[in-house]
Formats: structure tokens, sequence, C-alpha cells
């Protein structure tokens, strides 16, 4: 038996063919649809979506929004991709690290306040493994009372409520992800929704160049650039499979929680294991975390024998080279890093196999592998 971490969802039975050979492959008709389906599904107000070819270049775009440069503290979280903190470097501006939530790996609003600098613009957090933190009301209102714009980072998050809402009305900008492996892939892909429309707006141009593609035919040549944009745009290839996807997103992520609830009927059997991320979070589980007391990568290796694969899915980005001026001491992070690992719990996994890998997980411990 295989059961894989991640897997990729790809609808079923599509052909690209007519767009491919129609002359136009750009950014086109097929990417203002999705962005419509995509808002309606998700309760967004379409003309604050802006789509763009990753999450990736929706963070990029936002910091760019925020004019962020040389000088600028960004506050932000060490547990997260690679791709939520890359472009403040590159941008010359501040990294300060917050410490996250011990058993949780998220952003919580008492850490974030130790940490603020008269220099913050922006704070980041990142809805880790499917999860929005339940501070999410409180950070938004005390960054909002500071001038501080709040960027989340929901790449790993799609379909995650809290208090039953898909989103904050208070939020200031959310970067989705489409990458291969998320609930809902349209291979490479992202959508950047910003809380106010002239930042939206402002986004759409800057994604191609500075151009306003929609007032008129000739854009290349008949307008001027005001500001100096990107070339980040979605392609029609890309939202034609994001509109398919879209069709079946609501039972992948029910799939993805389904089985979640099922490890969180059987796991608290098994002692020496914590339970990250409860039902009651909202959280469209992109992945399953659990915090193991003693011997995590022992069991990691284990359950790899027996078929499964798991995974920290990310390390703390501060120990890398590229961040080491951010240097600080993060005793919660220490703590959730030496426990956490992330089991299957994907569309592709079923009930039985859930039942075998915790079954697996039991078998682990009574062998005393423990200690
Ligand atoms: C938390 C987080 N942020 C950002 C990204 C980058 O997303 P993309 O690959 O769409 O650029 C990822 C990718 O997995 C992620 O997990």
């Amino acid at each position: 038996m295989k059961i894989p971490l991640f897997k990729v969802n790809m609808p079923k039975n599509i052909s690209v063919d007519e767009i491919l050979h129609s002359g136009f492959i750009g950014q086109g008709q097929y990417v203002d649809d999705f962005e419509i389906k995509f808002a309606n599904h998700f309760n967004l107000e379409i003309d604050k979506v802006v789509s763009v070819n990753s999450c990736t270049s929706a963070i990029q775009l936002a910091l760019e929004l925020e004019n962020i440069s040389q000088g600028d503290d960004i506050v932000t979280t060490p547990y997260t991709c690679l791709a939520t903190n890359t472009d403040i470097i590159r941008r010359g501006a501040n990294i300060v690290w917050y410490d996250v939530d011990k058993i949780t790996g998220l952003s919580r609003l008492e850490n974030i306040e130790k940490v603020i600098t008269r220099n913050t613009k922006v704070i980041i957090i990142t809805h880790i493994s499917g999860a929005i933190t339940e501070d999410l009301e409180k950070i938004l209102a005390f960054c909002h009372q500071k001038g501080i714009k709040v960027i989340e980072d929901a790449a790993q998050s799609l379909g995650a409520k809290l208090n039953n809402e898909y989103i904050n009305i208070n939020s200031d900008y959310i970067a989705f992800s489409f990458q291969a492996i998320k609930h809902l892939t349209t291979i490479d892909g992202g959508i950047l929704y910003c809380g106010d429309y002239e930042k939206a707006n402002e986004g759409k141009l800057l994604r191609w160049f500075g151009f306003d593609r929609v007032i008129s035919s000739d854009f290349r040549c008949a307008q001027d650039v005001k500001r100096l944009g990107m070339k980040i745009h979605m392609t029609d290839i890309n939202a034609f499979i994001g509109i398919e996807s879209l069709k079946t997103v609501d039972d992948i992520i029910n799939a993805h929680i389904k089985n979640a609830k099922l490890y969180e009927q059987l796991l608290p059997i098994v002692d020496g294991i914590t339970i990250s991320h409860k039902i009651k979070s909202g959280s469209s589980f992109w992945v399953y975390p659990i915090l193991v007391e003693k011997n995590r990568d022992g069991l990691k290796k284990y359950l790899e024998e027996n078929g499964v694969y798991s995974s920290l899915v990310q390390n703390r980005l501060d120990g890398m080279t590229c961040f080491k001026s951010a240097f600080k001491l993060l005793p919660n992070l220490s703590y959730f890093m030496r426990r956490i690992l992330h089991i299957p719990c994907g569309w592709w996994v079923s009930e039985e196999e859930v039942s075998y890998i915790v079954g697996i997980v039991r078998e682990y411990i009574d062998k005393g592998c423990f200690s």
C-alpha cells in the first residue's frame, strides 16, 4: 500500500485544444470568467479579485501595492513556505520574526504585539495546513488601529472558514495558490484578493507591465505607463482548468475535512500524539498536522516503511542563510518544530486508509519506539 501526502487533482475528460489553437492563449475571457466564478464560489467581491500566475506573485504584488522598500519592517512568520518571505529581502526591507503558537504553528496576536516596531508597515500571517488563526479578527483590528496592513497567505487554506465565513470583511490582502498539489489547481496560479477597490484596480494594472488591458484595444501602443508593473498575469489555459476544477472543489475540500474528522475520533486513544488543528478551527485540512511527543523522525520513517508518506511540509525559515540577519530566539517554534508531522488526509485517502494510518501510529508507540 502506498498513501501519498499530496496528489494532483486534475479535472477529467477536458480538452484545452480549442483554446490552444484559438490564436489567443494569454489573459483573456477565460481569466475574466475564472475570476467571476471563483469570487461567486467563495463569497468574494468580484471587483476585489486579481488573478495572477502564482501565490508567490500574489504576495509580491501585495508588497508592491504597499510600496514596501528599504527601511520598512515586515513582521512575519518563520513557519511558512519560502515564497511568503523572499520578496521582503529582495526589496531591501527588514524581516522581523514573531513566534508561533506552540500547538498549532499559527499566528497569535500576543506574539505579534511583542515584536512590532515603529517602522512596521505590513504583517504577514500564514493559514498553515489549512487553518485560519482564531486571532484573525483581533490581529486585523490591532494592525488597522496602528495603520499597518495585513497580508494573509492562504496558499494552503482554500475553503477554510472562520466563524463560518471564508474571509474576514476587514481583510486587506489574501493570497491564494492554485499550484499543482493544492485543493484546487490551475497547474500554477494564484489570486490576490484586495480589501480595497483602488488597490485591486492598481493590482490589475501592475500584473501586466502597468498597462490597462480593458480601456483600449491597442493597449501596448496607445498608453502611457505611470507605474512600472510586473508580468504575472494568469493565462486562459490555466483559467480554463480552474473553471473546470471549481465544479468539484467543494467535494474535494469536504473529503479532506471528512478524513480529518475521522482522525479526530481515532487519534485521541494514541498516547504521545497531540492533535494540532481541531475540526472546530474551520480548517480545510490541506494536510493533517499532529504533534509527536518523542522521536518524531522515527515515526516518520516507520510510516514510510509501511507505505504512508508524511512530512514537516516546511522547515523553519529563520535557520536559512538568506534570512540570517533576522535572527531571534523563538521558543514556541522550537517546541513545535521538534514535534510537527503532517499525515495524509486528502481526497484520495479512504476511511479504511485513515484507520490503517492510525493503526500504524499506534503500533509504533505500542512497540515502545517512543522511548
Ligand atoms: C504557505 C505558502 N505560501 C506560498 C506558497 C507559494 O504558492 P505558489 O506555488 O502558488 O506560488 C506556498 C506553496 O505551497 C505555500 O505553501
